[in-house]
């Protein structure tokens, strides 16, 4: 038995709905293993900057901080694009500030597409016939999301903007040993995603692998791809790749990608990953346009409640057992509307919270 402090960030857009129906399997899971969670909600994103003007407000960091783990939806909306200072858009202001405020370096996009599901990727079958199962690790605090910003006007005049790519050791370091480490757990091949035919911090980065590689992970197989290559090659031959590492941008990029080749970016769960605090968030955005309509494909909240069992609370029973869950009511043909273009012709639409309450059938059986 477990006794958690969850902190849940709905956010903005489809957020709460999506929200709504993961607090619902983390019931259920509670009800069959027998173990506590108590729920502290909070306002993030847009949903805070409306009601504070700061979309990382106060009180949302301090029950973020009292918490064991956060779970978090997504954020942003077209109406705060306009917001003057991009310090307090909820991109910058709020996911960004959030992820630095814990260090949650480590960033974990589980690409799943079972045997059962392969209709639902874009791709030809044959392409995917093995099935796909690529845990894609994206540096999250560090690189040209985080390094300096400028504005300003050139010596002839021209207004100018650039952001700077930066990386130092421990950074690098740290993140090298987490994929590594999940390379091993897994019997897998390391791919090592760069540009250090361009990049000064690609060629500093890969020689910082290649050193973690050779003195504390030698068994494990490595091999770097330059990343032009890489999303290329997700497309021609996805099964090639099992742990996939990169920095921030480059994961932010080809995550969705990845999310491209099983159908849907609702289908993409993700994990960050700090030192003492963790979030486990969709990596998709906010879709205002389907908001409050329970048309919302709940799945990538509802994964991300099975990777926080995993990794956060090393239940790996429950976090399995959300997984057969899904898939099991996916392989039914029970689809939200962003699934709906599948060629299954035995499939069925269903609702935000008919999806929700499919999977709790099927965990609770
Ligand atoms: C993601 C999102 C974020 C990112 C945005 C919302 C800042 O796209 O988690 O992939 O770019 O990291
Ligand atoms: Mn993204």
């Amino acid at each position: 038995m477990v006794e958690k402090n969850i902190a849940v960030l709905p956010g903005d857009g489809i957020g709460s709905e999506i929200t709504r129906e993961a607090i619902k399997i983390i019931d259920a899971i509670s009800d069959k293993y027998d173990h506590i969670f108590h729920f502290q909600y909070a306002d993030f994103g847009g949903a805070a900057y409306d009601k504070y003007g700061n979309p990382f407000p106060e009180q949302t960091k301090k029950i973020c901080d009292t918490s064991d783990v956060i779970l978090k939806g997504p954020v942003g909306a077209p109406k705060y694009d306009s917001i003057k200072d991009p310090n307090l858009r909820p991109e910058r202001g709020g996911v960004l500030q959030f992820r630095a405020r814990y260090n949650m370096f480590a960033n974990f996009r589980p690409v799943k597409l079972p045997q059962s599901l392969l209709s639902f990727s874009p791709l030809k079958l044959e392409r995917v016939s093995s099935g796909l199962d690529i845990m894609i690790i994206r540096e999250l605090c560090g690189g040209i999301y985080f390094g300096k910003k400028y504005t300003g006007k050139t010596e002839e005049g021209h207004s100018y903007a650039s952001d700077v790519m930066e990386y130092a050791e421990p950074q690098v370091e740290q993140i090298a040993r987490v994929a590594f480490a999940e390379a091993e757990k897994k019997h897998s091949k390391l791919h090592n995603i760069h540009k250090s035919n361009v990049l000064a911090c690609s060629v500093f980065w890969n020689d910082i692998i290649d050193r973690v590689h050779v003195t504390e992970f030698p068994d494990v197989l490595l091999e770097h791809m330059l990343v032009d290559n890489a999303a290329y090659q997700l497309v021609i031959n996805p099964c090639q790749f099992q742990v996939m590492l990169m920095e921030n941008m480059m994961g932010d990029i080809l995550s969705d990608e990845a999310a491209g080749l099983i159908g849907s970016l609702g289908l993409m769960p993700s994990a960050c990953i700090g030192p003492k605090k963790s979030c486990f968030e969709p990596a998709h955005g906010s879709a205002p346009s389907i908001a409050g309509k329970n048309q919302a494909n709940p799945y990538s909240m509802i994964g991300s409640v099975a990777l926080m069992l995993e990794k956060a609370f090393s239940l790996q029973n429950e976090a399995d057992d959300i997984w057969r869950a899904l898939f099991e009511v996916l392989s039914e043909g029970y689809y939200t509307m962003d699934l709906m273009d599948n060629p299954n012709t035995n499939k069925t639409v269903v609702s935000t919270r008919e999806f929700g309450s499919l999977v709790r059938e099927s965990i609770l059986g």
